[in-house]
């Protein structure tokens, strides 16, 4: 038996099926945007873990600050000795986010962790208790951040009840409009049904927040219209209800801007921050309107292990990488050569029904056919394998797993992007 095939059975015997994996291979070593197995086989990984490694695998700042870190300390809990890592990076973090207010922020372990901090903080700040989420959102898979969730196989099914208090209204998912509307002359109508909701389901004044992702993410890489956050945030202006922007998923330079709602001109009260955020450590971040995030009392926001030292030393490294090397001008270019490849592939391949990005966040929404634009999930699944099985390493996405979505560290050379290209054409040919 190989090693794959030993740790393989292991994994089947000791892991719960729950937890799903993409690849049926091990890592024993990654650098930049190519992952080695325990085989020694080389794959172009374009997905970066999730999303976590827009600095790419091994960043050398990244790994000099968590070695220095270690050796020093790896935890004291911030709640009972603090440390200046923590300070530094809150500091970073209420400079960088946008918003021309004074901010401050929080640190927890996970993106789940970081939207259940934010509705506390906002049901604290203003008193009242109802959250409004979108259809295709994906907030994480706690109790809370589940209900904020919409797609309901895998991350709902049989794990009920949810979450009370939590309304729902479709995004601005133009592909697929909920109301059988053409933009622009629907004049973004999906954003102005939040009105209706005051009527039919919850009254403004139960409401504390709306929470939104700038553009989806699991959902499918849906980027809504423009003029459609504005809209949300200006209605969430008039009856004092929070916006809170979920970046954890398109934050840290993914669409060529360090924060996706900066493409939309909207300055929200709260955002949440993770996974790329500290180059692959745990960690996640909760920033907001100074006097918003203040408004709990001592002791009722943290948890033992959030901003850890080694994380927070990591996301200080990151932050500075993305400087050194001008990862958000990268992050462009690699988005612009995708977008022209994937357009060129949906001119010859029927079974593409949409190609739609921002900066590096590209997706390609696969139909059975163009005119019912029937998912195409199995194909999609055959897709993903077929890359593998070339040496490219690709997640699916979208409500109903149609959507290939391209996530790779923001460090691949061009040469690696060109190749995984390459496969991703030649598999797809394969799949038509
Ligand atoms: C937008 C968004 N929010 C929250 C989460 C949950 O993050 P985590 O898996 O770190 O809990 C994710 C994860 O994919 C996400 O994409």
């Amino acid at each position: 038996m190989s090693k794959t095939q030993d740790l393989l059975k292991a994994r089947e015997e000791n892991v719960p099926r729950g937890p799903f994996h993409v690849t049926p291979f091990f890592a024993a070593e990654a650098k930049g945007a190519v992952i080695k197995d325990v085989e020694g086989r080389e794959f172009i990984d374009f997905a970066g873990g999730i999303g976590v490694m827009n600095v790419g695998h091994c960043a050398e700042g990244v790994v000099e600050a968590i070695k220095d870190q270690a050796e020093r300390f790896t935890h004291t809990c911030f709640h009972v000795v603090m440390y200046e890592p923590y300070v530094e990076l809150a500091q970073k973090m209420n400079q960088i986010t946008p918003g021309g207010f004074p901010k401050k922020t929080m640190f927890v372990n996970s993106g789940a962790e970081a939207v259940e901090n934010a509705v506390k903080v906002a049901r604290y700040a203003t008193g009242r208790s109802a959250l409004i989420a979108f259809e295709d959102a994906f907030h994480g898979r706690t109790l809370l951040a589940m209900t904020l969730t919409s797609k309901v196989k895998p991350y709902k099914y049989g794990f009920g009840p949810y979450a009370p208090e939590v309304y729902r209204i479709p995004y601005g998912y133009c592909y697929r409009c909920a109301f059988g509307l053409e933009y622009p002359s629907c004049e973004i109508h999906c954003a102005d049904y939040l009105r209706e909701v005051f009527h039919t389901h919850i009254s403004a004044e139960n409401v504390a927040a709306v929470m939104a992702e700038p553009v989806l993410g699991e959902g499918g890489f849906v980027v809504p219209p423009n003029g459609w956050h504005r809209k949300i945030k200006h209605i969430c202006e008039d009856n004092g209800i929070l916006y809170i922007d979920d970046e954890v998923q398109t934050g840290f330079g993914r669409t060529a801007k360090m924060f996706a709602i900066e493409h939309f001109g909207v300055e929200p009260d709260i955002v949440t921050t993770a996974k790329s955020l500290a180059g692959g450590l745990p960690l996640a971040g909760v920033t907001g309107k100074a006097e918003i995030m203040d408004a709990p009392h001592v002791g009722g926001l943290g948890g033992t292990y959030g901003g850890n030292p080694l994380a927070c030393r990591a996301a200080l490294a990151v932050i500075e990488t993305f400087e050194k090397e001008n990862l958000l001008d990268r992050a462009e270019t690699i988005g612009q050569k995708v977008m022209d490849r994937f357009k060129k592939m949906e001119e010859e391949h029927e079974i593409i029904g949409d190609v739609r990005g921002i900066g590096a966040m590209v997706a390609m929404e696969l139909v059975k056919d163009r005119a019912t634009k029937e998912p195409a999930k199995d194909e999609t699944g055959q897709l993903v394998k077929k890359c593998y099985e070339r040496g490219l390493i690709t997640i699916s996405a979208g409500t109903y797993g149609n959507v290939m979505r391209i996530l790779m560290p923001l460090v691949i050379t061009d040469a690696q992007l060109e190749k995984g290209l390459a496969i991703l054409e030649e598999s797809l040919g394969e799949i038509v």
